[in-house]
């Protein structure tokens, strides 16, 4: 591909030899599971994001899962979340036995709608999931205000895709009651595999959650709990270690890409923006346009990677059909949907290489 949507290759050839190293070190060490590079990927995740906890455990999904069992929400409970997202902020729901209720879009950050969340709260509900979606925060105080003094409801941001983002100076993983992590290959702190960390700010909670990774156990074969095996992977956690020390410069030459494309295509298409509260980091660069499939095809025919994230949102996808929630019923969501493309987005994306897909993208128009 000509200019592919993400480029892992370049990444990797820079830091070879420190990942190699690592591994090394870890190999050698023979300490695989929950290990040294766990613990201290845990303590400076925690120092990074400003939070009380880190947990380590398999992947993203999980986290979510984790968290909300960790938070005590199960079976009878309703969980509050977003439609235009990746599935697993839904999944989790279903995996702890709750009940998803899905509401729509604020259309200029593409996060949950504080006015939609407040219609949707009733005596059952019991968390909601706001998703900072493409590395933009959701209005969390506008959340907040929505759930009032229901102090009964947990929040538990879904962070997968928001490393490092701000929401009025404050890091995304220090909002809510807790927050999910993905590190899956693609996102923005990212490891060789599969990953994930949940942020709590409870101990009691944080206490839970590490049993719950660990088949509810604190110690070796006494289990306090049913959990899971959910244990983040020791190479991975010593891969993100070294990634974590470039984070910030990282999503800064995301801000810089961001910011020349929007300059030469703000006048063709609907651009992101940040929110005058939000730091944006840009997981992905995702435009707008009633003909988003036109700019697709051109960018198809000039080897230009593109996505659409996401074109069947969740309550269209037949998984959830037990919902009964057709289409019209999350207008914005369904409209986002029809219209969204995600253009080439990676720290190493060069300015020559932006220029040509903004080219390639007019030249559609
Ligand atoms: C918004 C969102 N939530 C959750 C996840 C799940 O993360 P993982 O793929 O690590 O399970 C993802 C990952 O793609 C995501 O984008």
């Amino acid at each position: 591909m000509a200019i592919p949507l993400v480029d892992l290759r370049i990444q990797y050839e820079e830091l070879r030899d420190e990942v190699m190293t690592a591994f090394g070190e870890a190999l050698d060490s023979m300490q695989l599971v929950l290990g040294p590079n766990v613990r201290a990927l845990e303590s400076e995740w925690a120092s990074y994001c400003d939070a009380p906890h880190a947990i380590g455990v398999g992947n993203g999904t999980e986290a979510l899962s984790l968290a909300l069992k960790g938070l005590g929400i199960g079976p009878g409970d309703e969980v509050i979340t977003v439609a235009f997202t990746f599935i697993a902020s839904v999944e989790c729901i279903y995996h702890v036995g709750a009940t998803p209720v899905l509401v729509d879009i604020d259309p200029d950050t593409f996060c949950i709608s504080p006015e939609k969340l407040a219609e949707a709260i009733t005596p059952r509900t019991r968390a909601v999931i706001p998703v900072h979606l493409y590395g933009h925060p959701a209005d969390m105080d506008r959340a907040d205000a929505a759930i009032g003094d229901r102090d009964d409801i947990v929040v538990l941001e879904d962070a997968a895709q928001a490393h490092g983002a701000r929401y009025k100076g404050a890091r995304c993983g220090s909002l809510g009651d807790a927050a999910a992590f993905s590190f899956y290959l693609s996102k923005n702190l990212a490891g060789y595999g599969e990953g994930g960390m949940i942020t709590a700010a409870d101990d009691a909670v944080s206490d839970r959650i590490r049993k719950l990774r660990v088949h509810g156990s604190a110690e070796r074969y006494c289990h306090d709990l049913i959990g899971y095996n959910s244990r983040l992977d020791e190479l991975q956690a010593a891969v993100l270690r070294i990634k974590l020390r470039r984070l910030d410069e990282w999503n800064e030459a995301r801000r810089q890409h961001a910011a020349r494309y929007t300059e030469q295509l703000a006048d063709v298409v609907q651009v992101p923006t940040a929110a005058d509260w939000a730091e944006h980091v840009y997981h992905v660069y995702t435009i707008r346009s009633p003909q988003r499939d036109a700019i697709a095809d051109a960018l198809e025919a000039a080897d230009i990677g593109h996505a659409v994230h996401y074109r069947i949102p969740v309550h269209l996808q037949a998984a959830v059909s037990e919902l009964g929630m057709g289409p019209g019923s999350l207008p914005e969501t369904e409209r986002a949907s029809e219209e969204v493309l995600s253009l080439p987005m990676y720290p190493e994306l060069t300015g020559d290489q932006i220029d040509e897909v903004c080219a390639a993208v007019r030249g559609a128009l």
